[in-house]
């Protein structure tokens, strides 16, 4: 959160500033986004400043985040200890059960269960006091809801999230396939509500019932991802809210026309800008830390997937949640579809444009994150 702020003494700044301005930033985003779709190529218009959204009194309250209902959902509901006698296994229960059984002691079981026991050693290492899972609105933000198969999945941008809302879309039913959803649909036509758009009851009996899910990338390769996406092809926002920024700040002699247009940032550059504690712009979900964006030491995640393997993990959550057998994982890369993906040979050559203090300080910056998800360290000299 006080990355939004680049000032450490206004602690209330966060607060005040955080949700605003991430809520803001997306608002531009979107809106600049879909203005670029329709007319590539044209130069961004004024954004009208939007009235101050009024926050009723209740979302600066704490709620609680409920326990941890596991993964499959069903089992857990069947045989819960804190539900105390057993629940009545209702038809679609035992349906899926059935199809649940040959997951039971299976490798994705035990996987998930050593990436949530990972979580948790993290989090209770760094957070001395235990924590009460008490969650504010702001918190659960980034979570979107599909209230059918009863999933909240935290959006991670650049790690899938594009295709999880064309999943979540058709687990709604709001379209047949996952093939129906255009970009576009995907992120301006509001059919996903996000969870702090209910009220506090609302939002606390999701957090206590619903399967919670999150799905992560290798923190060097979300940035490198990141950094392609929104500054190696035009953008309408992103080069001239971002770019201009940091070309003024970092480049030595920068042209008047890479000042004016924002364009041509180099990696070194935006790595400069990152590390930068008083960064002339604030942060942004795509390259923010997931141990910020989804809160996982506050919300108790049933279900942690990795885009290193999104199939496997993929297919597991669609099957324990009882999808229908129709629905697989798409693999539409919507950005930029003519770039190759981000693989890990290519983020080696981004990083290999860095010095090793460089390197380094990103390596801090991501660590928990790295810790969290328990990846590697990307380089054998980083410590
Ligand atoms: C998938 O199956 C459902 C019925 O279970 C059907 O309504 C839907 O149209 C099917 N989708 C596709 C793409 O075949
Ligand atoms: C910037 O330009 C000045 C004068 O043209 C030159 O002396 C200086 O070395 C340049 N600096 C860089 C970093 O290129
Ligand atoms: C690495 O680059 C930074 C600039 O980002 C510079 O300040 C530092 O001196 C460099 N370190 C080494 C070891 O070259």
């Amino acid at each position: 959160m006080n990355l939004l702020c680049s000032r450490p003494r206004l602690r209330w700044c966060p607060l005040l500033l955080g949700v605003g301005s991430l809520l803001l930033l997306l608002l531009l985003q979107h809106l600049t986004d879909s203005v670029q779709q329709q007319n590539p190529g044209v130069p961004v218009p004024e954004v009208p400043t939007r009235p101050e959204r009024k926050v009723p009194s209740w979302q600066t309250e704490d709620i609680p985040a409920g326990r941890f209902p596991g993964f499959p959902p069903v089992l857990h509901l069947c045989s819960d200890p804190l539900l105390g006698k057993k629940q009545p296994i209702i038809k679609r229960h035992r349906k899926l059960l059935l199809k649940s059984a040959p997951y039971v002691g299976s490798a994705e079981l035990r996987t998930q269960r050593s990436r949530r026991r990972q979580l948790n050693d993290v989090c209770s290492k760094y957070q001395k006091v235990r924590w009460k899972r008490q969650v504010r609105v702001q918190q659960v933000s980034r979570l979107y809801v599909e209230d059918r198969f009863r999933l909240l999945y935290c959006e991670v941008p650049k790690a899938g999230c594009s295709n999880w809302k064309r999943v979540l879309m058709v687990l709604a039913g709001r379209a047949r396939s996952t093939q129906d959803i255009p970009h576009n649909a995907v992120h301006y036509s509001n059919q996903l509500r996000r969870l702090d758009s209910y009220d506090r009851a609302g939002i606390a009996e999701r957090l206590r019932t619903y399967t919670k899910v999150l799905f992560v990338r290798e923190p060097f390769e979300r940035l490198v991802s990141a950094f392609r996406d929104k500054f190696e092809s035009p953008n309408s926002y992103y080069h001239p809210v971002f770019g201009r920024a940091i070309i003024s700040r970092y480049r030595a002699n920068a042209t008047s026309s890479a000042l004016k247009t924002g364009s041509g940032v180099t990696f070194r550059e935006f790595v400069q800008y990152l590390l930068d504690a008083q960064r002339p712009v604030g942060m942004d979900i795509h390259w923010e830390r997931v141990s910020q964006l989804c809160s996982p030491c506050l919300i108790p995640y049933d279900f942690i997937g990795k885009i290193e393997t999104l199939q496997e993990d993929a297919d597991f959550l669609l099957h324990g949640i009882g999808a229908p057998e129709n629905l697989t994982f798409p693999d539409f890369k919507d950005r930029n579809p003519w770039v190759k993906r981000t693989s890990s040979r290519i983020t080696q050559d981004y990083f290999s444009q860095l010095n090793h203090t460089e390197r380094q300080k990103v390596f801090e910056f991501y660590y928990r994150d790295y810790l969290m998800f328990s990846y590697p360290k990307p380089f054998s000299d980083l410590h």
